[in-house]
């Protein structure tokens, strides 16, 4: 079988810097608290409606195009990782599709909906369809605008200080070194806690998750089935019940867990050990949880990519972001082994192991 590699790779982040004094001036905040539990100093906010998840996508997809030596159109596949779609349907896929011109041919688009793993979700789809010989140029993009979806009020000051927007994206093609290309996937999940770092209004659920976890919290549905106002009620929008929602503190204690060991787990599929890893990448979560994973493997600060200080987490592109500029730095080499590793919302995590070039 062969084997699948990262053939080229591109980010693009919005030119609109947001610091965190810009948000002290409108929410109770302050830059030592957002430094000092998250390590962000500042991330990028895109234009409002002028760029989308689908443009910031596009335009790192062309950047990945050009540094794999294709065209947009030579793509075969798009697998799109979101959370903050331009659209509720259809997904971002066939958007950046439409977006890159990719309409001569009936190329497959996927959307995948795994919040922070989404990047290594789609990643190893797409190794599935290289090493079986199905593709040879798969598109994979992690793309979020999330400053359309947050809460600008001191309530969501929580969630809010966290997120930047930006895309990343990956041209994943065979490679003609069977040692080279990825080495080794590793994707869990585990719904358990599904309602811990969630967006959840508007949806179809109509309360049903929350009343048989036995949890009172109260999201805008009226009491008795209302045709027409069960998406999205009148109240949830007088009462601004549709925010992303995140108990930090139980999400910290998953997180620190989860990353080493799905981690070692796909070190381990490889036949090696952290003491064989060039870099890792982790997703941009929160700089304390990329401090605390790095010690536990053991590795020194120059073989952990950090740049949440300057983008902020941006969820699906946090990894092809801070892969691509690790690479673009000179601090990921040909022959290197490379770990990406997220976790998030979901909850899901996952591991890639890669050998560069
Ligand atoms: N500015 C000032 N004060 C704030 C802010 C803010 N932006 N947000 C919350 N506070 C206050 C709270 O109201 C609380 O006040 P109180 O003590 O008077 O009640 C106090 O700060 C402490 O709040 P906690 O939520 O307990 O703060 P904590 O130390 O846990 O830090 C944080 C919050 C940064 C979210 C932390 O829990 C964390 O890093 N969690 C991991 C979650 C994470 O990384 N999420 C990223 C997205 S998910 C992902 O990518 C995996």
């Amino acid at each position: 079988m062969l084997r699948s590699k990262i053939a080229g790779i591109g980010y693009y982040v919005p030119e609109r810097v947001v610091k965190n004094g810009d948000l002290v001036q409108i929410m109770d905040t302050t830059d030592e608290w957002i430094q000092e539990r998250t390590g962000i100093q500042e991330r990028r906010y895109g234009r409002k409606h002028e760029e989308t998840t689908t443009t910031m996508a596009a335009a790192a997809t062309r950047i990945a195009c050009e540094r794999a030596g294709i065209r947009p159109e030579d793509i075969d596949f798009i697998i799109f990782a979101t959370l903050s779609p331009d659209y509720y349907f259809p997904g971002c896929g066939v958007l950046v599709q439409r977006e890159l011109g990719i309409t001569h041919r009936e190329v497959g688009a996927l959307d995948v909906r795994n919040q922070c793993s989404g990047f290594v979700y789609a990643l190893s789809v797409a190794d599935q369809f290289v090493r079986t010989g199905t593709y040879k140029n798969v598109l994979v993009v992690g793309s979020e605008m999330h400053s359309m979806g947050l809460d600008f009020s001191t309530r969501g000051r929580n969630v809010t200080v966290i997120f930047g927007d930006g895309a990343g994206a990956a041209i994943l093609q065979p490679s003609d070194n069977p040692e080279r290309g990825i080495l080794a996937t590793k994707l869990h999940s585990d719904g358990t806690y599904a309602e811990k770092l969630a967006f959840i209004n508007p949806g179809c659920h109509g309360g049903y998750h929350m009343r048989k976890l036995g949890e009172e919290a109260d999201l805008g549905y009226p009491p008795v089935e209302t045709p027409g106002e069960i998406f999205f009620t009148p109240r949830m929008l007088q009462e601004g019940l549709y925010y992303p929602n995140m108990e930090g503190q139980f999400v910290f204690k998953m997180a620190v867990q989860k990353f080493p060991e799905v981690i070692f787990e796909a070190l381990q599929a490889a036949g090696l050990t952290s003491a064989d890893l060039d870099m890792l990448i982790p997703h941009q979560a929160n700089l304390r949880i990329s401090q605390f994973v790095q010690k536990k493997l053991g590795l020194r600060d120059d073989q952990v990519w950090n740049n949440i200080q300057r983008f902020g987490n941006t969820t699906a592109a946090s990894i092809p972001i801070a892969l691509c500029e690790a690479w673009e730095a000179g601090k990921i080499k040909d022959g290197d082994l490379v770990c990406l590793a997220a976790f998030g919302s979901g909850f899901t995590w996952a591991s890639a192991l890669l050998r560069w070039g």
